[in-house]
């Protein structure tokens, strides 16, 4: 119940937090960083940038840098005044209050990010209220032209793995109904079917946020939070549920050993997530490009993942050592190997995305990330299959073998409402 509430707290907290945050803009300043976007590269494609703003001045004026060294990274930090950093723009747009204006990006090499920058150099106030700004790769396909660069892909990717994880969550539920039936669902099975689900779930409403993005170019923030939020509680609980079987609960032994270490484990790990996606968010537009991983609160996930693994490690080898059924030793075995695999996948995969150029770093991630999560889901799936839920899942500690069953499904109940 405590954790029920906690999760409840902390994903009001994310919420409220995430909703606040804003981009780089600096209100008391001449000059100021807006948004960046990533247009495409070729020879008639170009990037159409439209406003219409209300502004309390009729100095201000746009101006546009590109990722190149001599561009943006020399400007954005320096030092120079209001005149100079316009100067140094590769292109400025004047903004009249109430008239819609609009700037079109031609000719480039490579797709490249642009960065948006707000001026009034005659006054250090930055006023912009009623603000409706759209920025898009015009000549992009249908369902690629509102996203920035880095971005496109994406829709079709998250649609793919939804349907994937569909699939397995649909497989899974027939083979736990079957379970079911026949014997009550044990605990882990169950906590496996909610890992599974909230996955599938989360997959969705971020498939539905891009899918509306892809449409209008601004989707729907509530439902992207929302997925995300459920992307982190399915993560954390999988890890969870990999500890538990590390620890042999309801498969060697029907109590959890060092429950304490174990549930903090867990609660850093969950506020470490959380962390990460308010500082991503925090940083979504930030003027020097920056993906989610590379938050401080994601490299402390990363290294924190690396430790736990050393963890697992150890407690999967003792389990190893307590059990004597060699069935169960065989899944053990299996197990830790596997999932030692699974620990260092992740850090592995941000490693090889951080040499990746940043136009296709977040992709590229993404879609290493959902792949190796299908993979190790379709092992679980496997390796809870009822015919090995059989031989693998049932305590035998008491008395005979039907006292046994009877006493592990009850000992499964009870532990999973005290969850
Ligand atoms: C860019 O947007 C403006 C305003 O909506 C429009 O008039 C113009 O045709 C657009 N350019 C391209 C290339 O789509």
């Amino acid at each position: 119940m405590s954790i029920i509430k906690f999760i409840l707290f902390t994903s009001f907290l994310f919420l409220t937090f995430s909703m606040k945050l804003d981009s780089d803009f600096k209100k008391d300043a001449h000059w100021t960083f807006y948004t960046k976007f990533c247009f495409d590269k070729s020879s008639t494609h170009y990037g159409n940038f439209t406003w219409d703003v209300v502004v309390n001045h009729d100095a201000y004026q746009w101006a546009f840098y590109d990722d190149n060294s001599n561009s943006w990274p020399a400007v954005y930090d320096s030092n120079e005044n209001c005149n100079t950093k316009v100067s140094k723009a590769l292109a400025t747009s004047y903004i009249d209050t109430f008239i819609p204006g609009y700037y079109e990006f031609f000719d480039q090499s490579r797709p490249r990010f642009w960065y948006f920058a707000l001026a009034n150099c005659q006054n250090d106030q930055l006023d912009m209220t009623y603000v409706d700004i759209h920025i898009w790769n015009p000549e992009a396909s249908k369902w690629n032209k509102e996203f920035s660069c880095n971005e496109q892909g994406l829709v079709a990717l998250f649609l793919v793995f939804m349907i994937f994880f569909l699939i397995l969550l649909i497989i899974y539920s027939i083979a736990a109904i079957k379970i079911y039936k026949k014997d009550s669902l044990h605990a882990l099975a169950r906590l496996f079917l909610l890992t599974i689900y909230l996955q599938t779930l989360g997959l969705i409403a971020i498939f539905a946020h891009f899918a509306a993005y892809a449409k209008d170019g601004k989707g729907s923030f509530g439902l992207r939070v929302f997925g995300e939020l459920l992307e982190v509680v399915s993560a954390v609980l999988l890890m969870f549920f990999v500890l538990l079987v590390a620890k042999g609960w309801l498969i060697s032994r029907n109590f959890i050993t060092r429950k304490k270490i174990l549930f903090g484990v867990i609660v850093v790990l969950l506020l470490l997530y959380i962390a990460m996606h308010i500082v991503g968010y925090a940083t979504m537009n930030r003027a020097t490009t920056t993906y989610i991983w590379e938050t401080v609160p994601g490299i402390i996930i990363l290294c924190f993942r690396v430790l736990i693994m050393i963890w697992f490690i150890f407690e999967i080898i003792r389990t190893f050592k307590f059990e004597e059924d060699p069935d169960k030793k065989r899944f053990y075995k299996l197990f830790g190997f596997i999932f030692s695999v699974w620990f260092l996948c992740l850090p592995v995969i941000v490693i090889i995305a951080s040499i990746i150029s940043a136009t296709y770093r977040e992709k590229t991630a993404t879609a290493l990330i959902l792949v190796f999560e299908m993979v190790f889901y379709s092992i679980l799936i496997y390796l809870m299959w009822p015919s090995r839920t059989d031989k693998f899942f049932k305590i035998r500690l008491y008395g005979t073998e039907e006292t046994m069953t009877l006493s592990s499904n009850q000992t499964a109940e009870r532990a999973f409402d005290e969850l």
